[in-house]
């Protein structure tokens, strides 16, 4: 299947690991040139370096945390000066800390708005513009399942992704017209780093076969995800055969959303 990704520019978040290095080695092994941003500069720079050495694609290292209103707006400006265009669009990054919803005071809560809906807002506001003079642009958020089908303490990113279900449903009805699509991913359980630190012993790539059981008991396929099953689904929705999908929501899951939708 060509995805003709070829040529595209794509700007992909949380991508030095996880299932955003995942989508930006996938998109740069089909061509695309990739801004890829996170906070911390050294894994960053290395892993910009291993998929262009291993794809032969052009990438770009923008350090920056997605939280600041700052950072977004050099996000998008450092992408264009390097690529003189977006295209793509993938909005990934970490995640606000667990706990009971009525322990988390007004500072916690403007963080987690910052990070998991401000940080969409903001990173669409300054692409849009470039995609829609193309007339051509692909939008993708990554949340997590959660955000359908809400697990208790983890209360900060179910409330602040239901915000970006919306937006994205809403953005998606304003854009359609110009070519721009906008979708978003909710992935289940899915083997990272992160996987380990929320639900190991918070050391990342720590997690205890006993722990793994627990989380796979809860799995339809009797397993956890791969960041590629993620990165193959933003694959998809970037090329030519997800052009008539936008405003979406779809769950990769192993068969775990408990619904019919
Ligand atoms: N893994 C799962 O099972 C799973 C399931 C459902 C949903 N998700 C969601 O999918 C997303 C990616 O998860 P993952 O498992 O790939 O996580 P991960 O392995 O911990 O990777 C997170 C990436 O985001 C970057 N990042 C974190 N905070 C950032 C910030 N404020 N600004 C810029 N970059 C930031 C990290 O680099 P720096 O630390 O250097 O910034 C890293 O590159 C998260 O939102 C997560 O909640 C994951």
């Amino acid at each position: 299947m060509d995805l003709s990704l070829t040529g595209k520019i794509a700007v992909v978040g949380g991508a030095s690991q996880g299932i955003g290095y995942a989508i930006a080695h996938l998109l740069a092994s089909e061509g695309a040139s990739v801004a890829m941003v996170a906070r911390k500069e050294e894994p960053l720079n290395e892993a910009c370096a291993r998929i262009a050495a291993e794809t032969g694609a052009k990438t770009f290292a923008i350090p920056a945390d997605i939280r600041k209103g700052a950072d977004c707006e050099r996000i998008i400006s450092q992408a264009l000066d390097e690529f003189e265009r977006i295209d793509i669009l993938i909005n990934n990054d970490g995640a606000p800390p667990l706990g009971e919803l009525e322990s988390f005071d007004d500072v916690a809560w403007q963080k987690a708005i910052e990070q998991n809906l401000m940080s969409v807002v903001r990173l669409c506001r300054g692409a849009l513009p470039s995609m829609k003079q193309q007339g051509w642009g692909r939008i993708v958020n990554i949340t997590a399942l959660s955000a359908i089908q809400p697990i208790a303490r983890f209360g900060l990113s179910v409330a602040t992704w239901a915000g970006v279900l919306g937006y994205a449903k809403t953005l998606s009805l304003e854009i359609a017209a110009q070519g721009v699509t906008i979708n978003t991913i909710c992935p289940g359980r899915i083997a990272t780093g992160r996987l380990a630190t929320v639900f190991g012993n918070g050391t990342p790539g720590q997690l205890e076969q006993e722990q793994l059981a627990q989380i796979t008991k809860l799995i339809p396929m009797g397993r956890v995800g791969e960041p590629n099953e993620i990165a193959g689904l933003v694959a998809f929705l970037c090329s030519p055969w997800g052009a008539y999908m936008t405003g979406t929501v779809q769950h990769v899951d192993g068969g775990r959303l408990g619904s019919l939708i």
